[in-house]
């Protein structure tokens, strides 16, 4: 049991700080509290809810979600796990 709790609090740790490198990627286009719609095209990421944005990163990933522009968040999204994605959701919906 305790070596679980070990486990998950380091799968926790090395989440955080990669989602932190991952959400400096976001900036460019979302601004830096996502209030600005990406390409002028999505739409303003921070009034999402935090389900709603989980929902879209990972149907990005998997090509279940988006619009016109999917395909710029299909590369944006490829490479993030299930845990950075609700992390970053968390993250976007803290502020
Ligand atoms: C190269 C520009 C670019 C980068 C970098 C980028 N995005 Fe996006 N993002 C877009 C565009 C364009 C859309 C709208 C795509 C579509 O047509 O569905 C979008 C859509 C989204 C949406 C869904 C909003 C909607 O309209 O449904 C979320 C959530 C999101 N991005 C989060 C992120 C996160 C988190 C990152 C960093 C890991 C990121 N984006 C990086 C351009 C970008």
């Amino acid at each position: 049991m305790k070596k679980t709790l070990i486990t998950l609090s380091v799968v926790a740790m090395t989440a955080t700080s990669t989602f932190a490198v991952e959400m400096a990627s976001c900036i460019g286009c979302h601004e830096a509290n996502f209030e600005k719609a990406a390409l002028g095209k999505s739409k303003i990421v921070k009034d999402m809810a935090k389900a709603d944005i989980i929902t879209a990163l990972k149907g990005y990933k998997d090509g279940s979600y988006g619009g016109a522009m999917k395909g710029v968040m299909k590369g944006q999204t490829d490479k993030l796990s299930d845990v950075v994605i609700e992390a970053i959701a968390t993250q976007i919906t803290a502020k």
